[in-house]
């Protein structure tokens, strides 16, 4: 019951940052997904895979305990990334550094002194694991490192990743001050253990923004991506056809009217064309959401009957057989 056929790979981006030629998003070689995430009580990696090819069932994977745990930074993770190149020959699991948990810990000192790098796992499998690395990305003037994704560009043969933070004039080297709103940052890297200097990717004039996702639309170039505005706690989409550092037009308003969320994971159905799911964080668990109608402003609720309770800020990867295989002999059903 676990294999039905399919389609699609959501981070075979491949090539696609700049408008060249992209392999077809939707392929017969999908076979399920797997959710990457962690969970309030316990952050650490968490793995659900769907019950066959469907989209909003899923099975919590390892018996219902984390696949693994950081020791390295505050030895917590949120906000779950995994990144794999368009071969499948390597895969990349990276998180926020964060201990909400922490003792004395509160939102204005993450903010200011919270961690400058992101929890770095690699496999060549999907069940095989290094141990965790933390590897910093930003300078002594970033407060802190949130919510890391990667999108690899078949081109360059490197990942593009992504991240929010905020920053404070070089001259307040304790943070005391007053810093930039909170925006997106990116870095190229081969290897997740050297990067290039990280610049702004996108800082909007007013609006502090984190959690980035990018869904690829199937046509070289075609992008979704969402943001959440910290202002408002709300998240909207932009899109564009000419790539991620094309020119991105904003959808009119949010893609939700049911009261804040964040932490957007985007996947396209491994069934179906033209069908979107997006998954929001409402600050206690994710919500689905699902669009035939990606380019206008037209998410609705999904049902919800299958869809499992608890998770958090996380990735949706589409996965082979082998892949599911992989993950059924490592972690169980
Ligand atoms: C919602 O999904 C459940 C199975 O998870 C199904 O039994 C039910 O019919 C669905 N409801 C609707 C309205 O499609």
């Amino acid at each position: 019951m676990m294999h039905s056929r399919s389609l699609l790979s959501m981070f075979a981006l491949a090539g696609a940052i700049f408008a060249t030629p992209t392999p077809p998003r939707q392929a017969p070689e999908y076979v399920g997904y797997l959710v990457s995430t962690f969970s309030d009580p316990t952050p650490k990696v968490q793995f659900h895979l769907s019950n066959g090819n469907d989209a909003l069932s899923f099975t919590f994977l390892n018996g219902g305990n984390p696949v693994l745990a950081s020791d390295v930074g505050t030895k917590a993770v949120r906000d779950i990334f995994l990144a794999t190149d368009s071969a499948r020959s390597e895969y990349y699991l990276i998180a926020t550094d964060l201990d909400v948990r922490a003792a004395g810990f509160s939102w204005d000192k993450a903010t200011r002194h919270g961690s400058r790098g992101i929890v770095v796992w690699k496999s060549s499998n999907l069940v095989d694991w290094s141990g965790p690395s933390l590897q910093t990305v930003e300078p002594e003037t970033a407060g802190m490192v949130w919510a890391p994704s990667a999108v690899w560009d078949d081109q360059e043969l490197l990942y593009y990743v992504f991240w929010a933070s905020r920053h404070y004039d070089p001259s307040d080297t304790e943070h005391t001050g007053t810093a930039s709103l909170d925006r997106i940052r990116y870095a190229t890297t081969r290897d997740f253990a050297t990067f290039s200097e990280p610049k702004d990717y996108l800082a909007p004039p007013g609006i502090p923004l984190i959690d980035q996702e990018f869904q690829y639309l199937g046509k070289p170039g075609a992008f979704a991506r969402f943001f959440k505005d910290e202002t408002v706690g709300r998240v909207y989409q932009e899109v564009t056809s000419d790539g991620l550092f094309g020119t991105w037009t904003r959808l009119e308003g949010y893609v939700h009217s049911d009261g804040q969320r964040e932490g957007a994971a985007s996947f396209a159905d491994n069934l179906t064309p033209g069908l979107y799911h997006l998954l929001l964080d409402d600050y206690t668990q994710y919500i689905p959401y699902e669009t035939t109608d990606i380019y206008s402003q037209s998410w609705k609720g999904s049902n919800r009957t299958g869809f499992p309770s608890g998770l958090k800020h996380g990735s949706v990867t589409p996965v082979t057989q082998k892949e599911y295989d992989a993950l059924i002999a490592a972690y169980g059903a």
